[in-house]
């Protein structure tokens, strides 16, 4: 469809564009942003004053569980999720059965995405052949089949030669190494964070060095390798200090941060509230606060959501059995507004965490990703930053419904996401006929 917004505050920060404007989508591109005079003809106008209009969002970490475990997500309902969040790009993680670790699994889900997704997906391959972590993937011929990153997501890779080696290969395609950063001896299965909150509970749990132990022993092979290398959800205040100082001395590293990281710390699990089990773990206000300073700083590039959907049958059990994970793509968006809220960022910073800063991560910018340049594809999001909802567990496209913000109510929303010129949701039905409206 081709489409006038009109007079929404356009955030654009891949060009550091903060102001009033209108933007142009024509034939699935963006045509031209500023002060559009007449309308073309055959252009669908909306009003966007008092909405910000800014590229469609960009989520480095999904789990769309679809080949395998289609009883959670699959790539159509997690998708829909994406754009009912604001999202047109999503990067879906490898631990699906069978897991994404050879070319013919790639392309299915390309494929699959291709015909029935809401956004565009971009896998991630495996590091290691059934995320076992003894022998590679084929990495090069998954890059083939259109990977943008490795990872062995939901587990850590233990092995540091394999480790090595997978960085020196993925070195040689300028493809980034996404650690799921958790030293498993000294994690020792905790199912949650290691502290007074734990302790108190009776809960097994792991210490925040179980991450960032793993990570600093990770950027001795960065240093070694040279390899690009992305920290996955990162959540302690240790970590965080480690990153920085990678970036100082010039390594190739980038990470990000979940919503319920920034937000949320070990006391949301003192009533053994199985969806606040994730992984790695909440952790302490102290983390919470070095996460957003380094959100503040440019130390940490991106917003990421895990959107890990589970099912009652994995949810419904007691801490230590259930399994990790929650929500995030319908939520993020909301989330993230609301630390713009409370000036913990600038709105413009936190419109990058979610496009540019994110895309550049996995260089999806390339493809026009996380920008409203002339000429990239049309992938908006239109957004309402005073937007008050409630988070309806039945209203929401995932499959699954394992979120902890089920019944709060939120503050900012996208109401419009289009995706290449086709319009993926429209809240308001404001572009679709009463009748047809696609999400
Ligand atoms: O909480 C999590 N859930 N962390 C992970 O690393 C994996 C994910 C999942 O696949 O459910
Ligand atoms: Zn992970």
């Amino acid at each position: 469809m081709d489409l006038l917004l009109r007079g929404g505050r356009v955030v654009d920060p891949s060009r550091a564009l903060d102001g009033e404007a209108d933007v142009l989508l024509r034939d699935g591109k963006v045509a031209e942003v500023g002060r559009v005079a007449a309308v073309p003809a055959g252009v669908r106008e909306l009003d966007a004053r008092g909405l910000i209009v800014c590229p469609g969002l960009v989520d480095l970490h999904v789990h769309l569980r679809e080949p395998g475990q289609e009883y959670k997500e699959d790539i159509a309902t997690g998708t829909r999720a994406a754009a009912r969040g604001g999202f047109t790009t999503v990067c879906c993680m490898p631990n699906t059965v069978p897991t994404n670790h050879d070319r013919s699994i790639t392309e299915l889900i390309v494929r699959r995405a291709a015909d029935v997704g809401s956004a565009r997906v971009r896998p991630i391959g495996a590091i290691s052949r059934g995320l076992e972590g003894k022998a590679l993937a084929d990495i090069a011929d998954m890059k083939e089949g259109g990977i943008v990153a490795i990872s062995d997501d939901g587990r850590p890779v233990m092995n540091a030669g394999l480790l090595r080696r997978a960085m020196e290969y993925a070195r040689t395609f300028d493809l980034p190494v996404v650690q799921h950063a958790e030293d498993l001896d000294l994690a020792e299965g905790g199912a949650m964070n290691e502290g007074a909150v734990a302790t108190r509970l009776g809960v097994k749990s792991q210490p925040a060095c179980a991450e960032s132990a793993m990570v600093a022993r990770d950027l001795e092979l960065v240093a070694w390798t040279g390899a690009r290398y992305h920290v996955a959800h990162v959540s302690a205040a240790r970590t965080v200090a480690l990153v920085r100082d990678a970036k100082r001395r010039g390594l190739p590293v980038t990470c990000e941060v979940t919503p319920h990281h920034l937000t949320m710390t070990d006391d949301a699990l003192a009533l053994y509230d199985t969806c606040c089990k994730v992984m790695p773990p909440l952790r302490e206000a102290g983390d919470v606060a070095a996460l957003l300073e380094a959100l503040a700083d440019g130390t940490i590039d991106c917003v990421a959501t895990d959107h890990a959907p589970h099912s009652p049958v994995e949810k419904e059990l007691e801490l230590e059995a259930a399994a990790p994970g929650m929500l995030g793509l319908e939520t993020a968006l909301a989330v993230v507004l609301g630390l713009a809220r409370r000036g913990a960022i600038t709105l413009p910073r936190a419109i990058h965490l979610l496009t540019w800063g994110a895309a550049r991560c996995f260089s999806l910018d390339a493809g026009g990703a996380g920008t409203l340049r002339v000429g990239a594809p049309a992938d908006v999001c239109v957004l309402d930053p005073e937007r008050r909802w409630t988070v309806t567990p039945a209203e929401l496209a995932s499959k699954s419904k394992n979120t902890p913000l089920a019944g709060v109510e939120l503050t900012g929303r996208a109401v419009l996401t289009v995706m290449g010129g086709a319009v993926t949701f429209d809240l308001d039905g404001r572009l679709t006929p009463a009748t047809g409206r696609p999400s």
